[in-house]
């Protein structure tokens, strides 16, 4: 395996890669590697000639008063987590490495406005000006999201069809703790107390979806009842919504395929979760 942390050297390889025909899959992450990460990583191994785990913690999209000196960060097993899963290369650059002043950013309007957006309104345009450098460094013939950021999947989705960057975008389903909690490197903080608090967000979620499936299609109803689970916790609510899966617009009544998402903080970590109303 490869450890890459020039972006020459990055180019240079995939050209590689790419002139003896093989296919490249990414997986974009700001490390800290967990199932769900390892879930996109196993996706791409089994895609793609060749895999590319990108290991970056952006400063761009973190917030003026966020985590980013906080965030986790272990790469030494992070390496032994993709040696074991077969990934042919890490990208591995240095701040400096990935911006040097620079003037440029891509920004998906609207979309970025919505939902995490509104309490953090710039973190998504550092998320799109990351990964389209990153599709620029690494050329994959395949892109590996989880659906657990699916705003964020959404506006990657609107930039690589608005950009016509020529790659296919591959969504993977959320994977769970066994309590329910959605895997993220953000877990790490919670005290104990907070991490038992933090099931309630599953379990909000499949009393929306229990609702619907009994006929309840009112998403102030659905809403509300998601809200007095929640309200059980000693967390606040930065927002629970109903969505269009793809416009991320509130809905006026719930129809399959919509999309419920929230965001609560626990203590001082946000987390968020979703849900596809089926
Ligand atoms: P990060 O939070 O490290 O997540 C990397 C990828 O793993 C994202 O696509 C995310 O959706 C996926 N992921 C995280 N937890 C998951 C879970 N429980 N189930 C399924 N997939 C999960 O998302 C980012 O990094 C950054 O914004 C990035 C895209 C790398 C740009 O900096």
């Amino acid at each position: 395996m490869r450890i890459v942390k020039g972006v020459g050297e990055m180019q240079n390889f995939s050209r590689e890669q790419r002139a003896k025909g093989r296919t490249i899959g990414l997986v974009p992450t700001m490390g800290f590697l967990h199932e769900g990460h390892l879930s996109l990583v196993r996706e791409a191994v089994k895609q793609c000639d060749c895999t590319v785990v990108s290991i970056f913690v952006n400063p761009t999209q973190f917030g003026p008063n966020e985590d980013l000196d906080s965030y986790p960060r272990d790469f030494e097993r992070d390496k032994k987590l993709c040696e074991k899963e077969k990934v042919d290369a890490i990208f591995f650059p240095q701040e400096q490495e990935m911006y040097k002043k620079p003037l440029t950013f891509v920004e998906v309007k609207e979309l970025s406005r919505l939902l995490c957006g509104k309490s953090r309104p710039t973190h998504f345009q550092g998320v799109t000006t990351v990964v389209a450098k990153l599709f620029n460094i690494v050329r994959p013939h395949r892109a590996y999201f989880g659906l657990k950021d699916f705003q964020q999947f959404v506006i990657i989705k609107k930039m690589v069809d608005d950009l016509n960057f020529d790659l296919e975008l591959v969504g993977c389903p959320i994977v769970r703790e066994r309590d329910g909690l959605a895997m993220s490197s953000r877990n790490h903080y919670l005290s104990p107390e907070e991490r038992k608090q933090a099931v309630v967000l599953n379990r909000a979620l499949s009393k929306a979806q229990k609702m619907f499936g009994s006929g309840e299609k009112n998403p102030r109803k659905v809403r509300k009842a998601v809200l007095d689970c929640i309200a059980a916790t000693s967390s606040r609510v930065d927002y629970v919504e109903i969505v269009d899966s793809e416009s991320l617009q509130p809905v006026q009544e719930i129809k399959k395929g919509n999309l419920i998402a929230l965001a609560v903080f626990f203590g001082k970590t946000r987390l968020i979760d979703n849900r596809l109303f089926e």
